[in-house]
């Protein structure tokens, strides 16, 4: 039996009906809530700052994790701290000194995270490690939601498990990208803790039922 929490991202919801897009998830057992943060040179795709943060906080329960698929984050992290962010994840690809940013956002009582696109190799940021409160396992290279899940990042998965648990490290192991129905089951079995879901929550129309499944799925 696998213990996780489904983190909907606010990517995939209707922006029309944010507050209540938010609360809907969250009665149905979300404690987190996904931002995903672009900004159109590290991904193509552009999206939200830390405004939305601002907003949400107005309304939200839950633990805001904020997603910073941006280059330089060491620009915006100050911004998103300010904003009331409950967690950062940088991307290890975006930055020079990864390191010392972490050091910035724990610093300030915010959960430090590093994310790994599908092609980054884990030994990038082995170093990292004792320090960090998240690693992101990117199952889907990032920039959009509603792309394929993509298996052979689960062996990243599988490694963060065996290296938390033998060096007694208090990572928690996130994954984002493609997680459903038919793919949760095989990312909760490899080790994930957190599982980012965008499309397969808000593009359903019953977001409630929708929650549901991935729990009893993910198992
Ligand atoms: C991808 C984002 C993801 C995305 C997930 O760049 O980081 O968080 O919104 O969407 P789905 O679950 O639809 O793949
Ligand atoms: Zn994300």
């Amino acid at each position: 039996m696998n213990t996780f929490h489904i983190a909907p991202s606010i990517l995939s919801a209707d922006f029309s009906k944010l507050e209540s897009e938010v609360r809907e998830v969250e009665a149905a057992g979300a404690s987190w809530i996904h931002v995903d943060v672009m900004d159109g040179h590290f991904v193509p795709n552009l999206t939200f700052g830390p405004d939305l943060v601002r907003t949400l906080k107005k309304f939200a329960q839950g633990s805001l994790d904020c997603h910073l698929m941006v280059q330089n984050p060491e620009r915006m992290v100050p911004w998103f701290i300010e904003a009331g962010a409950h967690g950062i994840t940088i991307h290890a690809e975006a930055t020079a000194d990864a390191s010392a940013l972490l050091k910035v956002i724990r610093a300030s009582g915010v959960r430090a995270g590093v994310s790994l696109n599908p092609d980054t190799p884990l030994s990038s940021i082995e170093a990292l490690l004792p320090e960090l409160d998240l690693v992101l396992v990117m199952s889907v290279f990032p920039g959009f939601s509603g792309q394929k899940f993509m298996p052979e990042v689960l062996e990243k998965v599988r490694k963060l498990k065996a290296i938390k648990k033998s060096h007694g490290y208090s990572y928690l192991i996130e994954i984002d990208g493609g997680i459903g129905p038919s793919t949760i089951k095989s990312a909760t079995d490899a080790g994930a803790e957190i599982l980012v879901a965008g499309s397969a929550v808000f593009g359903a129309t019953d977001r409630a039922a929708a929650m549901k499944t991935l729990m009893e799925n993910g198992r």
